[in-house]
């Protein structure tokens, strides 16, 4: 497999979106874009000669708004990717373990819900690669006190579908706040701060974080509830 490979960052949401073209097709996926980025990734995807099928949302996100809509406004044949169980409105959803192919990619979506219920894993197992979401971050994970967050069922979903995987597989969150771009199966099962832990451990560890209400949540779920179709957002109560 010839892989064509970008991570990209938004400074504003520390939200990294991932590029991967197949170099023989030229057949692509975005994971997580950002409203705020779509100029930079549709520029880049028409300079790398890419034709864009999906733009992919690990899930429902809280601190922006996807470019889905946006890049679907843009890439009239690109079309808007999330599981079957975030209850999203897109073009196509993904039910547990399916395979997404994209050219000579195949991703296969693992679920890993306990950020939000409809969390994916999206794994690709020929370049060794894994795109987390916000299931496991660097060291760390998602927080589970919002949206459907649930703490034990954020652990079974590490445990039971990302640390499983082989130690060389690398890691690609979807946010890092401390400049990390990357981490291995084999490093987070060695020093991940929380998942390290016994499950009661975590539990504990959770709940007492105290975390402040994110800031965009109100307006980034009713909006991302429909994949970024602003004007369907505006007029349809989500939640
Ligand atoms: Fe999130």
């Amino acid at each position: 497999m010839n892989l064509i490979f970008r991570q990209l960052f938004d400074s504003v949401s520390c939200t990294y979106t991932y590029l991967l073209a197949d170099a023989q097709s030229r057949n692509a996926i975005l994971i997580d874009p950002v409203l705020e980025q779509v100029a930079r990734d549709v520029k880049l995807v028409k300079e790398l000669d890419l034709n864009l099928l999906f733009a992919a949302n690990t899930h429902v996100h809280a601190d922006h708004i996807t470019g889905t809509g946006e890049i679907k406004k843009l890439i009239p044949d690109c079309k808007s990717v999330i599981s079957e169980a975030s209850g999203a409105t897109a073009d196509k959803h993904l039910k547990g373990m399916e395979i997404l192919s994209v050219g000579c990619i195949n991703l296969e979506a693992r679920p890993t819900p306990g950020h939000t219920d409809g969390c994916m894993t999206y794994v690709c197992h020929d370049a060794k690669m894994a795109f987390t979401g916000d299931a496991l971050l660097y060291r760390g994970c998602g927080r589970t006190d919002f949206q459907q967050g649930d703490a034990a069922k954020l652990y079974d979903s590490v445990h039971g579908q990302i640390f499983p995987l082989p130690d060389d597989y690398f890691l690609y969150p979807a946010h890092d706040y401390k400049g990390f771009t990357v981490s291995t199966v084999g490093e987070e099962k060695k020093y991940n701060a929380r998942l390290t832990k016994s499950k009661e451990e975590f539990v504990e560890i959770m709940k007492n974080l105290n975390l402040a209400y994110p800031k965009m949540i109100d307006k980034a779920v009713p909006t991302n509830m429909v994949c970024g179709y602003v004007e369907q957002a505006s007029t349809t109560s989500i939640i």
